[in-house]
């Protein structure tokens, strides 16, 4: 097992009608900003809800931070923030709205000329300050609510790009399953995959003699298959929706990553299909995830064996006829869901793989456990999914 740190600091408020205690973790006189979707809060009662519990706060309002979450609609925010002192943001929504809140705490703080660097250059522009934030989530999915990552989307030069930094990590993150009943069948399914993926990032590696981690991880990825379709068939079963999104929370708060190498390929090359096309993030990576598997065989050999024998119990056959069956149940597991897994089913060119193969040429990044993953490599893993 590799040295490491780990920490963290946020505190988690999980179960039944939470909601309404987000008034008793707002420090007190603060000016709050609360920032949230396009409007699903509204209908679902979450808005209501979250209103009524700080009627004795100054609270103001910011909607319309879209899926995938726009830089410049972020900047609105970060004018707004500034121009009324604003000293405490509230998130509440799905990881696009929490994530873009996280944008907001460190933007409003950046002392250089153009926070999209906080982005575009991370070593010179790291984030030095953030101010608080708190959220309600109503979509598992991301782990935003429990980590200091932030995802965000520039429009105008369709760059989609992650930053993290501690200080964005939420004081606190209220979690009621019942948020759950509202979700429409493609983000319960998003969900579970996105959720799916951050664990095999961190899992299907290469081996260095972590058995925790390893058991740990199969553990959310059994529960998430088993838990999953049980959402996806009764929106209102409380206890599936409950054990959902803890599994998403755990799958991308840092513990299952403690001491063991990770990837993140998938997730990298997946954000450049939403830059271009628009795809759905988790949907991204039901595309490039089997491609990874199959391309990168020899260096996750080991793990993708244990994978497919201890989660989908493959034991027969050689290797490679093994390896070929774990992807094939991982995809299985994907299409059940209704997310469809190849280029062609998203009407994706074949002409966009040469654009995101560019792209990681131009910019050097090599990407896996191993950083041996250039355009050249990105290039096939997106041809096998054509
Ligand atoms: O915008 P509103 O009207 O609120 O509607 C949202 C949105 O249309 C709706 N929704 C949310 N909660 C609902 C609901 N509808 C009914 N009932 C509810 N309870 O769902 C739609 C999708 O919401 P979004 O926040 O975009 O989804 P998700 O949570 O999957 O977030 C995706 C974003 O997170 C990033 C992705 O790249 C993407 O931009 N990620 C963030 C990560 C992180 N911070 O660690 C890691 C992930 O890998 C991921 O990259
Ligand atoms: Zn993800």
């Amino acid at each position: 097992m590799y040295n490491f740190e780990y920490k963290n600091p946020v505190k988690i408020i999980f179960g039944k009608g939470t909601i309404p205690n987000v008034a008793n973790e707002i420090p007190k006189n603060k000016k709050v900003l609360m920032t949230y979707g396009g409007g699903s809060i509204k209908q679902t009662g979450v808005y209501d809800q979250v209103k009524n519990a700080l009627k004795d706060v100054e609270l103001l309002e910011f909607g319309g931070i879209e899926p995938n979450p726009h830089y410049e609609t972020c900047m609105k925010a970060v004018e707004l923030a500034k121009r009324e002192k604003v000293d405490f943001l509230l998130s509440v929504g799905g990881g696009s709205v929490l994530d873009g809140t996280k944008f907001i705490a460190a933007a409003i703080m950046f002392e250089g000329n153009d926070p999209w660097d906080i982005l575009d250059k991370p070593a010179t522009s790291p984030v030095n300050a953030a101010i608080p934030l708190g959220a309600v989530l109503t979509l598992p999915a991301t782990g935003s609510e429990m980590n200091g990552t932030g995802v965000i989307t520039r429009a105008a030069t369709l760059e989609k790009k992650a930053f993290a930094s501690p200080l964005v990590m939420p004081q606190f993150s209220i979690l009621d399953p019942e948020c759950v009943f509202t979700l429409p069948d493609r983000q319960v399914a998003n969900g579970v995959v996105d959720a799916f993926v951050h664990v095999m990032e961190q899992y299907l590696t290469f081996n260095v003699n972590a058995p925790l981690q390893d058991r740990l991880a199969e553990s959310i990825l059994t529960t998430l298959i088993e838990e999953g379709p049980k959402v996806l068939a009764n929106r209102t079963d409380y206890e599936a929706a409950a054990n959902f999104m803890w599994c998403a929370t755990l799958a991308l708060n840092g513990l299952i990553a403690a001491g063991v190498p990770q990837d993140w390929g998938t997730h990298l090359i997946g954000h450049e299909l939403t830059a271009f096309h628009g795809i759905d993030h988790a949907r991204t990576l039901a595309i490039v995830l089997p491609g990874m598997m199959s391309l990168k065989r020899e260096n996750k050999k080991e793990k993708i064996l244990q994978y497919g024998e201890r989660i989908w119990g493959i034991t027969e056959g050689t290797d490679d006829e093994k390896i070929n069956a774990a992807i094939a149940k991982t995809v299985g597991f994907f299409e059940s869901l209704g997310l469809p897994t190849t280029l062609p089913e998203y009407d994706v060119p074949e002409e966009t793989i040469g654009k995101i193969s560019l792209r990681f040429k131009e910019s050097g990044l090599k990407l896996g456990e191993q950083r041996d993953i250039d355009f050249q490599m990105v290039e096939a893993i997106l041809k096998d999914r054509l």
